[in-house]
């Protein structure tokens, strides 16, 4: 079952890149961060507060999520929802909670099964998901480029905004108790500060 785990902070390309590899290699692909995303989705939704851990864990458990073209959560195509700026708010404090992170494990887990592996990306997949995935990729890039790809991504009007808004889920995430984000031991670290989509993709598909 051949897993290319694809992790790093908001910004470092990831998304685009990991969905560009899945496409050259012909397998599929899975955004782990759709995932925690529409867990937020659906606590806003139903007011429940981000930090109440055993309403997440219950809400979690319940929760119909389908990843395709579109996000559906329990049927609503939740699409552009879960990237607005209710669900960026909230996110990082969602996935704190290890219940909520065990749920979502379990179902990344069961999606490679059912895919017979693939290219999955987030924040953990190559420490706790798929530790023993066949590739795994580290990506970073400077603070000040990835807050200018959020920028161009989001057009969002100020730059030092978005600045401010990843570091502090760069803080959130990488302070976590639960699956910190950061490098797997045997990732290959590569900062994309520079590079082309194009180039960093060749580089991945060279390695698997
Ligand atoms: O990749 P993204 O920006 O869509 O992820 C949104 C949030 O989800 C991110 O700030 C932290 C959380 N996340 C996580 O904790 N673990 C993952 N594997 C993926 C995302």
């Amino acid at each position: 079952m051949p897993i290319v785990a694809i992790d790093g902070p908001a910004g470092s390309g990831k998304s685009t890149v990991a969905r560009a590899v899945a496409d050259r290699l012909g397998v599929a692909y899975l955004d782990t961060g759709a995932m925690y995303r529409s867990v937020a989705f659906a606590a806003l939704r139903d007011g429940i507060d981000a930090h109440d851990g055993d309403a997440l864990a219950k809400l979690a458990g319940n929760l119909d999520i389908e990843l395709g073209d579109r996000v559906l959560v329990d049927g609503t195509d939740a699409t552009a929802a879960i990237r607005g700026p209710d669900v960026t708010a909230l996110v990082s404090t969602v996935s704190t909670h290890p219940a909520v992170r065990a749920d979502m494990v379990r179902r990344q887990r069961q999606w490679a099964a059912e895919h017979g592996g693939g290219v999955a990306e987030g924040r953990d997949i190559g420490t706790v998901v798929f530790p023993h995935a066949d590739v795994k990729v580290f990506l970073t890039a400077t603070e000040a480029e990835r807050a200018r790809r959020r920028q161009r991504d989001d057009r969002a009007p100020d730059v030092d905004v978005v600045a401010a808004d990843l570091a502090r889920r760069d803080a959130l995430d990488s302070s976590r108790t639960t699956s910190p984000l950061r490098p797997a031991d045997d990732a290959v670290v590569i900062d994309t500060t520079g590079r082309t989509v194009d180039d960093v993709v060749t580089e991945i598909v060279g390695m698997v």
